[in-house]
């Protein structure tokens, strides 16, 4: 579904995505880890267009989208999240999925179609707080039912790319969006990328890890192989993951 072929992203003379190959499977849950500044952020920016590669090559089912700015590859399947979180302060939970709904075209969105998307992740019992007032958990899922608003308007996103998803999130509240990420994954078929720092929530969820360091791909496989590579092993050295 995705390919990356020898992509490559330099700011001057620094590489900082520097020459990765890699190969998504329809279906497929990838885990992108690596130490701080390592180009994981950066290679979300290259795949969803934000930025374009000074190399190489983004092929979405076959297709070069390399120089396609970041709305006609949405509209070819692709949806990511940010880093951190941003919702708007005096709108409620059900107004941002209506307003999402909207933007994506669809034309009339009923109460009922937000509390159905709302449910897929969990915030149905939410609907009517202001989105200020949510956990960081809760505005977790929030920006995933905003990712999801599309299907309102037809098939919706097929490859989500999500940049921590549980950055700033309280450890009780892991467990829960670790279940909402399994079935938009499992339940629904979505092709999952997710850059993730917490290894027990990557094996609970990935089929398969990339590891990135100083802008290359150092490996990429199981997690079980990933974890028992060496050049991994050495990459994390006096590293924090
Ligand atoms: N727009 C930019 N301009 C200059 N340097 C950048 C820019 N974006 C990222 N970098 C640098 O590229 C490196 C990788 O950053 P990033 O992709 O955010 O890493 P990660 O997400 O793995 O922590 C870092 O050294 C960062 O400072
Ligand atoms: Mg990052």
């Amino acid at each position: 579904m995705l390919e990356l072929a020898g992509l490559s992203w330099r700011i001057g003379a620094v590489r900082i995505v520097d020459d990765v190959h890699l190969a998504v499977p329809e279906g497929e849950f990838l885990a992108v880890i690596g130490p701080n500044g390592a180009g994981k952020t950066s290679l979300f920016n290259l795949v969803s267009g934000v930025h374009r590669a000074t190399s190489g090559a983004v092929l979405l089912d076959g297709r070069d989208v390399t120089r396609q700015p970041p709305h006609r590859r949405a509209r070819g399947g692709i949806a990511r999240t940010f880093q951190s979180s941003s919702v708007f302060a005096t709108m409620t939970v059900a107004e941002h999925a209506e307003l999402a709904a909207r933007a994506a075209g669809a034309r009339r969105v009923t109460a009922a179609a937000v509390t159905r998307l709302l449910a897929r992740v969990r915030l149905e019992h939410r609907a009517g707080d202001l989105a200020a007032g949510l956990s960081h958990g809760d505005k977790r899922k929030l920006e995933l039912a905003m990712l999801l608003a599309p299907t309102l308007a037809g098939d919706g996103p097929r490859l989500l790319l999500l940049d921590e998803p549980m950055a700033g999130v309280a450890a009780e509240e892991t467990s829960e969006l670790s279940s909402v990420l399994r079935e938009l994954h499992q339940g629904e078929g979505r092709t999952v990328l997710m850059v993730e720092h917490h290894m027990d929530i990557v094996l609970g969820l990935a089929d398969r890890v990339a590891v990135m360091h100083h802008g290359r791909l150092l490996a990429a496989g199981t997690p079980a192989a990933v974890m028992a590579d060496a050049t991994v092993q050495d990459a994390y050295v006096g590293e924090a993951l």
